[in-house]
């Protein structure tokens, strides 16, 4: 598959910061043992992750604006493109040393996701999507899986955390959804469930509560491989409202069926 030069960009920006990450993971290993734990770390293999992502996505293409979880939104001169950059989603897995995470990157313009790029440096799978272009997995083009009875399906979620709201409507979501389905799967990095869902490994993923770093490059690279993506209303407020529901078209209708209908 011939690479077009922004997805060289994204690509490269994913790929060097994703050899910081594999380094700092390893050192998260040998710190598991540790009294104090790897918490401050992991907190500065973050930040440092996404000082090279903006770095290189600025060399590139000056001008840009940024959305990033550590530093927050930079206005850019060209006021059409947003980067939406999330250098490790899957934080409480790599704490643990659990090689469940990944860095994403998605381009917005003029408020449509455009181009995504997430980056797993540790299992080495490389997901990209441009608009128009199809989902690609090191190259591989991605298509939703094609299984119908939900007593076949694998779906993803995942759940509120530690004091955070919504967890007894998140607990009759998934109680109707573990009555119906083979199983239920939680990774633990959204970016990865939309991947895997691209992949055809799940065959859904729901979820509440997301950021936009979270999901920007996720939607695009599960939508551009056939899955349908929408809100828990099935509306496209995915990155203002933070739920989402993807799976192909009879999933998708079947998990929309079960969300609570007020998230
Ligand atoms: C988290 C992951 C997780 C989701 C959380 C997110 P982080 O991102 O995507 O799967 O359940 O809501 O905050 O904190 O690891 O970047
Ligand atoms: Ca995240
Ligand atoms: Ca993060």
């Amino acid at each position: 598959m011939a690479r077009t030069a922004l997805l060289n960009v994204m690509v490269n920006a994913a790929l060097k910061a994703g050899r910081g990450l594999s380094r700092d993971f390893g050192e998260v290993e040998n710190l598991q043992v540790s009294l104090k734990g790897p918490g401050d770390f992991v907190s500065a293999a973050d930040r440092r992750a996404e000082e090279v992502l903006i770095a290189e996505l600025a060399r590139a293409r000056p001008g840009y604006g940024v959305l990033a979880e550590e530093s927050g939104t930079t206005e850019g001169t060209d006021s059409a493109h947003r980067w939406i950059i999330d250098p490790l989603d899957g934080t409480m897995n790599f704490l643990h040393g659990i090689p469940i995470f990944a860095i994403s990157i998605g381009l917005e313009r003029e408020g449509t996701m455009v181009a995504g790029v997430i980056y797993n440096p540790i299992m080495n799978e490389l997901y990209v999507a441009e608009r128009g272009s199809g989902a690609y997995l090191n190259d591989r083009r991605l298509r939703t899986a094609k299984r119908n009875k939900l007593a076949d399906c694998v779906i993803a979620t995942g759940m509120p955390h530690l004091h955070r709201p919504g967890q007894d409507s998140y607990l009759e979501e998934l109680r109707r959804m573990m009555r119906n389905v083979a199983g239920v799967r939680r990774t633990g990095s959204a970016a990865t469930d939309l991947a895997w869902t691209a992949a055809g490994r799940f065959d859904g993923y729901w979820q509440h509560g997301l950021q936009p770093w979270d999901i920007a490059a996720g939607v695009i690279i599960a939508r551009e491989a056939g899955v349908l993506v929408t809100d828990a209303a099935g509306g496209n407020t995915m990155l203002e409202g933070g739920s989402i529901a993807a799976g192909n078209e009879t999933i998708h209708r079947h998990l929309l069926g079960f969300l609570a209908p007020d998230s």
